[in-house]
């Protein structure tokens, strides 16, 4: 697919990939939407990606949420498709199997909130401010808002910034928890790479299934999460790199792994 609204690169093993309407605050139109889902397939599917990078092009917005003009004529049955459609291109994303990382380089409201939210590491510039203001607009979170906001920050923060709408900044989101790094606006593109290279380094497929027990864990009871954990534990006994990683620590050297 030919994107026409997103930026793809693919470099050294990462992809980058940039929101890139910075006219429109990077507001996330059906066709972000439909790019969006095409891109975290590649990120899936391509064995060249080993994980990606998410951020908005320009210096004001990471996505200032879902397209305000779209919304505007639509019913309830369109509404309801559209909300299905930007869920599951989420889902898709979130599980894609590898580690992808938003690097929030200015607002993330309304959808633009929900699209870091179903990535799995969040850093923010000092810049950047978070919200979901669906609520004064006469609408609710309709891409997992309601739904993953609670499960990362807990359900008092998040009825907080549902029910109040106000957008709140960068510390405020690594005190409760929405980010786990703000650093200079400057820095972002720098901080997000090493945190991502940093992950790379480590055993791919102990990432794959860290990333998957988390993910699919969330939804089970403790009992099923835990049995989980311990399956991937176990298979990965099966695996070269958990050899190799083990070894080198007693060997006293660092481990080279191949995704074996
Ligand atoms: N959907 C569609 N267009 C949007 C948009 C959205 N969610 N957010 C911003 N834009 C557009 C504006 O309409 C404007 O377009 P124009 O130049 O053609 O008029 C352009 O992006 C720049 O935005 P502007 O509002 O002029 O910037 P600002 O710095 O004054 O304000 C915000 C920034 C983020 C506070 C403001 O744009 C805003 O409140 N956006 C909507 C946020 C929101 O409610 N998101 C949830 C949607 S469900």
């Amino acid at each position: 697919m030919a994107y026409h609204t997103l930026q793809f690169e693919i470099r050294d093993g990462i992809a980058f990939i940039t929101l890139n309407r910075p006219e429109k605050l990077n507001a996330l139109n059906d066709r972000v939407v439909e790019e969006l889902s095409d891109a975290a397939g590649r990120i899936a599917a391509e064995e060249e990606i080993r994980g990606a990078i998410l951020t908005g092009a320009g210096q004001k917005a990471f996505a200032a949420g879902a397209d305000i003009s779209e919304l505007a004529g639509q019913g309830p049955f369109d509404g309801k498709a559209r909300a299905l459609k930007g869920q599951a291109m989420l889902r898709r994303l979130e599980t894609c199997g590898k580690p992808v990382l938003a690097a929030i380089n200015g607002f993330a409201l309304g959808g633009g909130c929900e699209l870091a939210l179903a990535c799995h590491l969040r850093i923010a510039s000092e810049t950047a401010k978070f919200g979901q203001p669906e609520v004064k607009l006469g609408i609710t979170p309709g891409y997992g808002g309601t739904q993953r906001l609670p499960r990362l920050v807990g359900r008092g923060a998040a009825l907080h910034m549902i029910l109040t709408g106000e957008a709140i900044d960068a510390q405020q989101a690594l005190r409760i928890g929405l980010v786990s790094q703000v650093v200079p606006a400057s820095d972002l593109p720098a901080a997000a790479e090493k945190m991502m290279r940093g992950i790379l380094k480590n055993a791919p497929l102990a990432i794959s299934l860290a990333l998957e027990a988390v993910e699919r864990g969330l939804d089970m009871t403790l009992e099923e999460g835990l049995f989980l954990e311990a399956n991937h534990f176990g298979l990965l006994a099966s695996t070269r790199d958990m050899k190799e990683g083990l070894t080198a620590f007693l060997e006293k050297r660092a481990p080279g792994f191949e995704g074996r």
